[in-house]
């Protein structure tokens, strides 16, 4: 609560004596909030400085100060349909009798102006300040020009107090910024500024040369018997030459929630700036037996419109695991509105966000949320860290399967090794194991491969092997018949028949693309070796870098992972070794070709497989253990990279004539 009071008093004197707000009004509300909170929670511990219970900031030393006749007092804010409807059913409960109508203003985002007329004739104006004692600033409002000095009709009226703001509309505000910085003067942060500083002004040429609008909405002194409405006094207001905050009336909770939603979507196209509307009990005999409670009207609310950036407590960090297995933080936040919508989740990214914003569990954030972007944080209240926040750290589990989780070095995600195992991969993991230059399991198209995933027939890859088992059941599915089954299950048997490259391939190892199967294949000749290697040899593999080494090297230190590449086996899963013995005596036994550029009379593929045969390696990129590059049409940095390392170039022509004199 302490360091609440500290930071709202410091917000307090930049907003109101320094006329230079350091954070959004959304900002300011929502530590209003938690310190209001936190008041009424420990109402022993309210502290006598407390802002909650003063208005503005203190009157400035160069202006009289002149004592309010009646006080100027705040509002308090409701900031959507239920806490509006909390409102309602408060004031109706305590008057005992329904209240019929309420009268809807918008809230003008400027600064409150008392104004006295004597007989009439304008005679002095004096500020909020805090509420008891403001400024006087007569000599400034003088110079408004919407504001009428002598009041017609009003002679016999002793004393007339009005209230109202004072603010630039947009258009002033705008010309003002521009001749500012034609001149190389400093500009105005927002129009409400302008408008304040403009009043603080002790020659009156200055404001009188700012662009000042007033406008009334409230009569505290002097009103005509007569008068018994809200609405009606605004009325008067307007027949006296004032202009005053548009106005209406309704008589049920819906009726002001649909004004409010109404005027958010107009908000835009008005000449001044407001930040919400103004709810009041329009029966003025209704408003006074209503009253005060501290320093708000117990008929009137202020309906601020949601903002865009809103503080809250971050009170715990969730791991969510994506598609393919990197873990992303969630913030768990109590809850807030932010732009309108109950935010209580919000994604960090990644590490590097998280140090970026040194944000730790327990810490008040900032949360932001403009239009419909997804909500972030924006920033960390350092000053407000509890001494007990927590920093944020990895699991070292996967929340989902348990599998251990990896953060390679230098990279900013973490994974889940859970590959085949872990639930929130699964689904894309069996996509890519039937897909053609993995398993080739045709029949399985991609639909009805997620509909039996859907259906819990298939949780990992291993189930595919196990599908003849429902065969009956899939039978009775809608779409698919005796013969499609049939033939379903046909591709399935035909695929345990493979190689040992497209197997490794299908187990979609993170980085593990086909030629880094092959390699990996050619290397080992089978799958024992490849899963038992040391690091050390998986590095030391053509076309493998340190992170896919690392990157495989945990995919077969997963138990898990081990299972399913068991389960598969047992399925009858099976391929011919390519022994490296095999090999040996083959004409190209110990090159390592790269293929690169659009070959002519076959297709890359086809003349990998044609090299394979003649027991060349095939890489996928260039380096100093590369033999031969063969360089088709359109050839790029392979090419470059092949030159500069004086690896011997083969055209598709050569290449062709290779293969004639070897019977490839
Ligand atoms: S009525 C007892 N009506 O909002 C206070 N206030 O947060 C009755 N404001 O100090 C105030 N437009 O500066 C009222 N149509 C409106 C208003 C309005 C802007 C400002 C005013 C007031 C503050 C309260």
């Amino acid at each position: 609560m302490r360091a609440l009071i500290t930071l709202l008093k410091r917000h307090n004197h930049a907003y109101y004596v320094l006329d230079k707000p350091s954070i959004s009004d959304g900002e300011y509300d929502g530590l209003r909030q938690q310190l209001l909170a936190l008041e009424n929670q420990y109402p022993q511990l309210v502290q006598a400085d407390s802002p909650i219970n003063t208005v503005g900031g203190e009157p400035l030393p160069f202006f009289t100060q002149v004592a309010h006749d009646v006080p100027m007092l705040s509002l308090g804010n409701v900031f959507n349909s239920e806490d509006l409807a909390g409102f309602l059913r408060r004031a109706n409960e305590r008057l005992g009798v329904p209240i019929g109508e309420y009268e809807m203003e918008l809230k003008l985002d400027g600064l409150a102006v008392s104004l006295k007329y004597q007989h009439g004739k304008f005679v002095q104006a004096v500020t909020r300040g805090d509420g008891q004692v403001g400024e006087d600033i007569t000599h400034n409002v003088k110079t408004i020009r919407n504001l009428p000095l002598t009041l017609a009709g009003c002679e016999q009226i002793a004393w007339l107090e009005i209230r109202g703001e004072v603010l630039m509309p947009k258009a002033g505000f705008d010309k003002l910024n521009r001749q500012s910085i034609e001149r190389g003067e400093k500009t105005f942060a927002n129009p409400r500024n302008a408008a304040a500083g403009s009043l603080r002004q002790l020659n009156p040429a200055i404001a009188a040369a700012r662009p000042l609008a007033f406008f009334g909405y409230s009569v505290n002194q002097g009103l005509p018997e007569h008068i018994a409405t809200q609405s009606s006094a605004m009325a008067w207001l307007g027949d006296l030459g004032f202009e005053t905050s548009p106005f209406a009336i309704a008589h049920t909770h819906d009726e002001i929630q649909a004004y409010y939603e109404n005027v958010i979507k107009t908000r835009s196209g008005l000449p001044f700036e407001i930040d919400g509307m103004v709810v009041k009990v329009n029966d003025l005999a209704l408003q006074n037996r209503l009253g005060f409670l501290s320093r708000e009207p117990r008929w009137a609310t202020a309906y601020k419109f949601p903002a865009e950036t809103v503080p809250t407590r971050l009170i715990d960090v969730e791991w969510q695991v994506g598609r393919t297995g990197t873990l992303t933080p969630v913030g768990k936040l109590e809850p807030v509105n932010v732009g309108g919508v109950t935010v209580s989740n919000v994604t960090l990214h990644n590490f590097g966000e998280i140090n970026r914003l040194d944000v730790m569990i327990g810490d008040m954030v900032n949360v932001h949320r403009a239009g419909d972007v997804i909500p972030k944080v924006s920033g960390v209240i350092g000053d407000l860290r509890p001494s007990d926040a927590r920093p944020i750290v990895l699991p070292t589990a996967c929340p989902v399967c348990d599998s251990p989780v990896v953060l390679p070095e230098g990279e900013a995600l973490a994974r889940c090794t859970g590959g085949l195992y872990c639930s929130a991969q699964q689904q894309e993991a069996l996509i890519h194991f039937v897909a053609r230059r993995a398993m080739d399991i045709d029949g399985l198209g991609g639909q009805w491969l997620i509909k039996f995933f859907e259906m819990k027939l298939i949780k990992s890859v291993a189930d595919i092997y196990q599908l003849h088992t429902h065969a009956e059941h899939l039978m009775t599915l809608e779409g698919l018949g005796e013969k499609s089954v049939s033939k379903m299950l046909a591709a399935i048997e035909k695929s345990k028949q493979t190689t040992l490259p497209r197997f490794i391939f299908a187990l979609g190892i993170r980085g593990v693309g086909e030629s880094t199967a092959l390699s990996l294949a050619q290397e080992f000749g089978d799958l024992q070796p490849i899963m038992d290697a040391k690091l050390e040899h998986l590095q030391a593999v053509a076309d493998i870098g340190e992170v896919t080494a690392q990157s495989i090297y945990d995919f077969f230190r997963a138990t898990h992972n081990i299972e399913v590449v068991q389960a598969l086996l047992a399925a009858g899963v099976t391929w011919q070794p390519l022994a490296a013995a095999d090999t040996a005596d083959l004409p190209l036994a110990g090159e390592t070709w790269v293929i690169t550029g659009t070959l002519g009379a076959m297709g890359r593929d086809e003349a990998k497989d044609k090299l394979l045969a003649l027991g060349a390696k095939v890489s996928g990129s260039v380096s100093a253990k590369t033999t031969r590059l063969l360089a088709g049409e359109k050839a790029g940095s392979k090419l470059d990279k092949a030159t500069t390392l004086g690896v011997s170039v083969v055209s598709e022509d050569e290449f062709l004539a290779l293969l004639e004199r070897l019977g490839g």
